[in-house]
């Protein structure tokens, strides 16, 4: 069975379709990339399926539950994580703590046991903030655990969203754009990172401009445009595909081109 299943998925804003019937599943184990240009519904899409925002119509199932009428919090602990296009993290709180905050939807303590925490609550906080530790490892920041989130490099923060939602344990982890604003040497770092990932079985749902990272990452991609599905398929068939091309890729490398001589800064992006 599918892990993730979008059926028909419909969200209109007004006068806006952001989403038009568009369906499409996510198979264990896989990684696949949700490309398109600016306004195409990537962001939607996720707010949809992750509580954000209802549906004008559709259905979205995750390991066959029903997750509709269900809040955000519910469907993180039925194992869904995800990251945002403009990072959000506590700037205040430490690294550390950041990551430590994903960590509380899994930690078995009351309010009661909260105030005077018991030898099994100092057990469960202690595996937390070892996991945590693991998990600022993982993503390159175990050195900067005790840094105020806002003194971390943007690269850095990115990297922070991503283990803090690693630490919700979750079985499918949707990624906003992780890759905008890095440069080429940050967004080959966030590759590998994210191919380390999921070798922890998980399963990835990643909206990415960066053509490097989605066509040497993802298994399958699924491309929209204005709202509606247009193509879906392995990355040798979406680079190829005339309507994407005409949507998207096309005019993507046009963009590339014209933004050689801006010594080598990368728009998170491209079309806008
Ligand atoms: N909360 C919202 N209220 C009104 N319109 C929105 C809202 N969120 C997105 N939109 C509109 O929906 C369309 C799709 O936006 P979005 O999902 O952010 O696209 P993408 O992530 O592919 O760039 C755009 O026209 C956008 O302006
Ligand atoms: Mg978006």
């Amino acid at each position: 069975m599918s892990l993730l299943t979008v059926d028909s998925l419909t969200k209109h804003f007004g006068g806006v379709k952001a989403l038009e019937e568009v369906t499409f599943e996510v198979e264990p184990g896989e990684i696949l990339a949700l490309i398109g240009p600016n306004g195409a519904g990537k962001t939607t899409c996720f707010n949809v399926i992750n509580g954000l925002l209802p549906p004008t119509a559709g259905r979205v199932f995750l390991d066959g539950v029903d997750l509709l009428d269900l809040p955000p919090y519910h469907r993180a602990r039925l194992g869904l994580a995800r990251t945002f296009q403009n990072i959000q993290l506590f700037g205040g709180m430490s690294v550390l703590e950041n990551v430590l905050t994903g960590r509380h939807l899994g930690l078995p303590v009351g309010p009661l046991a909260a105030l005077w925490p018991g030898a099994g609550v100092r057990r469960a906080e202690a595996h937390a903030r070892r996991q945590a530790l693991d998990l600022l490892d993982l993503v390159g920041l175990a050195d900067k655990e005790e840094w105020p989130a806002e003194s971390l490099a943007y690269g850095e923060r990115r990297r922070l969203e991503i283990a803090r939602a690693l630490a919700q344990e979750p079985r499918l982890l949707l990624l906003d754009e992780p890759a905008a604003g890095l440069n080429p040497r940050e967004t080959e770092d966030l590759m590998e990172l994210l191919a380390r990932v999921r070798e922890r079985d998980l399963t990835l749902l990643v909206i990415e401009h960066d053509m490097s990272l989605v066509m040497g990452l993802s298994h399958r991609i699924v491309v929209l445009d204005q709202g509606c599905l247009i193509a879906q398929g392995a990355p040798a068939i979406i680079r190829r595909h005339p309507r994407v091309i005409e949507a998207y890729l096309g005019r993507e490398e046009e963009e590339e081109e014209s933004e050689e001589g801006r010594d080598g800064s990368l728009d998170s992006s491209p079309i806008q």
